[in-house]
């Protein structure tokens, strides 16, 4: 038995998608823990092309059980969308694989136009999905939840008494038009009749299959430097993005996890706003994109890309506790005659090899780079990381040295079998007192 946390270790867009899905062939169930449709892990098979946004990255797979925990907060008409989407596909056809908390929280439309509207003055570069609103009632303990929205009596209740107060922030506050109750609750009725059977008590159920000596794969969403207390504040998600969420928003207590597992590009890339220290502003950030394919999966907007920043690695694997890292499109760097790798940075003219907490000393960092020699050959049909050219190895083993923590697996290709070094992580789990 044993339960494994995967989370980002950037600014999200790691391809954790791929990973989960490829892990997923070793696991009972797949939890996702935090964020919301802000997400969107994308997963290729063979042809097709998949991206999720609130459904776990494991749905692909008959029988594996697939929960999006009380940490979430769901948007349920993206969710309808992407459950008819996968039951037109040929997928999700047993709905016992799909589960949703009753206790996680509902993005509601004022929660998006709020969002959109406060973008004006803040300018997060949010995705605009009402993520940060949404996160706010729940802990203002006005939020509306899962189960509210199957009692008709419950959720009619809280629903006027949350629009009455938007209305008037909308409107006097945002100057912004209001919303009419009867069009909210007509349209989150028919959500009720579509969802309800998916609603339970999912945290007793993970902490049953847990007892029943299942695996289960923890999905994480966003990247470190988006967590809301350890990354670049302002300039995050409204949501904790590291591997301790993961108990927290699935309900089970942290002596249950097993082993953390970070993911990261072989470059970096970022969406919105902040600071970024080794952002390319050239040529070469442009090729990057293209050559990665570097646009949102949720709002089609253009990554902004870098070299690989070393510092950042580091700081993720130690706010999440990782054990293992896996480098993801190391093929997009194919071509290079030189790589940079950041290894520290100059801060007022000083030395520094951490992410400084205040936002203003990371926004004028200068990164400090060590140059490596590039493999410039193709390495997609590679099939063990000892395929690997000589200088893609060095590459590596000198991030490894880094970021102070074991590569256990490259991928170097969108497909599920273009990943190199693929083992059961369940396979030899920590031991559990
Ligand atoms: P929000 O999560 O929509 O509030 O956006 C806050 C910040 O997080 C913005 O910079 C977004 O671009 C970023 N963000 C949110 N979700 C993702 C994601 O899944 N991948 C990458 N960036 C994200």
């Amino acid at each position: 038995m044993a339960n494994i946390v995967i989370v980002g270790a950037q600014w999200g867009d790691e391809g954790k998608g791929k990973i989960v899905d490829l892990l997923t062939q070793f696991a009972d169930a797949v939890v996702r823990f935090q964020g919301g449709d802000n997400a969107g892990h994308t997963v290729y098979l063979g042809k097709e092309k998949f991206v999720f946004h609130i459904i776990p990255s494991g749905i692909l797979y008959e029988g594996k059980k697939c929960i999006i925990g009380n940490g979430v907060v769901i948007d349920p008409g993206t969710l309808i969308t992407e459950i008819t989407g996968l039951k037109k596909r040929g997928y999700l056809k047993d709905d016992s694989q799909l589960m949703i908390s009753e206790e996680a929280h509902l993005i509601l439309p004022y929660h998006r136009r709020i969002d959109t509207a406060r973008e004006r003055v803040f300018k997060i570069g949010t995705t605009g999905r009402g993520i940060g609103p949404a996160y706010e009632d729940k802990v203002a303990r006005s939020g509306i939840r899962m189960g509210d929205l199957i009692d008709e009596k419950i959720f009619r209740k809280k629903l006027d008494a949350n629009l009455t107060q938007k209305n008037s922030y909308l409107v006097q506050v945002l100057k912004e038009e209001g919303f009419e109750f009867e069009k909210i609750h007509d349209e989150f009725v028919q959500f009720r009749s579509q969802l309800g059977k998916y609603v339970k008590d999912t945290a007793r159920e993970i902490h049953e299959e847990i007892l029943k000596g299942k695996h289960i794969l923890f999905e994480g969403a966003q990247g470190a430097l988006l967590d809301v207390d350890h990354g670049t504040y302002p300039y995050v998600t409204a949501s904790n993005t590291v591997a301790a969420n993961a108990c927290v928003g699935s309900g089970i207590g942290p002596t249950l996890i097993d082993s953390v597992v970070g993911i990261a590009k072989a470059y970096t890339t970022r969406v919105g706003e902040g600071p970024f220290p080794t952002e390319l502003h050239d040529t070469l950030g442009d090729m990057i994109r293209q050559k990665g394919q570097e646009f949102g999966a949720t709002t089609g907007r253009p990554r902004r890309c870098g070299w690989f920043d070393a510092v950042v690695v580091k700081h993720a694997v130690r706010i999440n506790g990782i054990q293992g890292m896996v480098i993801t499109k190391m093929d997009v760097l194919n071509d290079l005659d030189k790589l940079k790798v950041c290894v520290g940075y100059r801060l007022n003219g000083r030395r520094i090899d951490y992410v400084p907490s205040n936002i203003e000393a990371f926004q004028s960092v200068e990164a400090v780079y060590e140059e490596l020699e590039g493999w410039k050959t193709e390495i997609k049909g590679a099939k063990s990381l000892s395929d690997l050219p000589a200088n893609a190895q060095r590459y590596l083993r000198r991030v490894e040295e880094l970021i102070g923590t074991k590569i256990v697996m490259v991928s170097v290709g969108s497909e599920r079998n273009e990943t190199l070094g693929v083992q059961n992580p369940f396979a030899s789990p920590r031991s559990r007192t």
